[in-house]
């Protein structure tokens, strides 16, 4: 068996498998097909300051290799999320990572504060880069000063060991330019990548199928631009944590992320055709790690840039 333990940015894990957010709510419903407190951790679906309804249907269309959603951050709004969904987390011993959006750099502050005076919580995800909003000028993400700006003004608000992590997306010139905005803005390490804008048109009316028009393209179809993400910021950041994350079904996939120099992996997509993927990523991980003779997840980070831990 191998070490899978991980420390990601100051905390200790006992495996680098996550939920991606939006893939699993709050972790309830996976309850009844694992342990959710095996797991690396939880990250919850992005929260936002008031109970939000979406865009409209339909949102979710299968694509070859993958899926589009425009599901556009629909939730129950923080007030909603601290009294119910977080405290089932945090009774049962599971590491939450809480996922949060806002439309302005004030609502991020505003949930923040919000968050992290919420007993239990492992780290803070800020979502700047959602792909399924009405206004695209909202994605702050898309541009490294703005990507700053937000993780700036959040910064004072997080309390010295509480990791955060920027999440990004994989829809601009170079991310790498964009993690070393958030890297200098006080960012605790990134998660890549978010969904890749897309959409698709239904053949016989040839109009767009999802009543949003446009969508946030996951699943195995992005993997590869989600590996080339995680080696690029990592060949260029080494010593700034990345999550890796796209298109995930099988500790091999994992373990490819890490080889790029990911520290931590989510698993998201899959999970809606076999909810218990991700307790088996982990077993297969520890299996791949043992075929290849790698005593620990820690030895395999950062691999294909030739050398580490070999
Ligand atoms: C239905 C759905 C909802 C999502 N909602 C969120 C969200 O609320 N916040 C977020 O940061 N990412 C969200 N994502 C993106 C995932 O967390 C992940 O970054 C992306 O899907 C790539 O991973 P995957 O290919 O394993 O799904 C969502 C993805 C899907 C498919």
């Amino acid at each position: 068996m191998a070490d899978l333990t991980t420390e990601l940015a100051g905390v200790r894990l006992p495996n680098p498998v996550m939920t991606a957010s939006g893939c699993a709510a709050a972790g309830q419903e996976l309850g009844q097909f694992f342990d959710v407190t095996e797991l690396g951790a939880i990250v919850t679906k992005s929260i936002m300051r008031f109970p939000r309804s979406g865009r409209p249907t339909p949102r979710m269309v299968e694509t070859p290799s993958g899926m589009l959603n425009s599901i556009g951050l629909q939730g129950p709004g923080i007030d909603s999320f601290l009294a119910r969904d977080l405290p089932w987390l945090v009774q049962r011993g599971a590491r939450p990572f809480v996922s949060i959006a806002g439309s302005t750099v004030d609502e991020f502050v505003e949930l923040t504060r919000r968050v992290v005076n919420s007993p239990g919580v492992s780290a803070l995800e800020v979502n700047i880069s959602c792909p399924n909003v009405e206004n695209r000028g909202l994605v702050f993400a898309c541009d490294p000063m703005q990507a700053a700006r937000v993780i700036e003004a959040v910064r004072p608000h997080v309390p010295e060991g509480l990791p955060m992590f920027a999440k990004l997306t994989p829809d601009v010139t170079s991310i790498v330019d964009v993690a070393r905005a958030v890297a200098d803005a006080g960012a605790d390490g990134a998660t890549m990548i978010n969904t890749l804008l897309g959409m698709a048109i239904d053949p016989d009316t040839l109009r767009p199928i999802l009543g949003g028009v446009t969508g946030g393209l996951s699943g195995p179809a992005i993997r590869p631009v989600a590996v080339r993400a995680v080696y690029q910021v990592h060949a260029a950041l080494p010593e700034f944590p990345v999550i890796g994350v796209g298109g995930i079904r099988t500790g091999a996939d994992a373990l490819e992320f890490v080889a790029a120099g990911a520290t931590a992996v989510q698993v998201g997509t899959v999970i809606f055709n076999d909810p218990s993927a991700p307790m088996r990523v982990v077993r297969e991980l520890d299996s791949e790690l043992d075929r290849l003779g790698i005593a620990s997840v820690e030895k395999a980070r950062g691999c294909a840039h030739g050398g580490v831990g070999q």
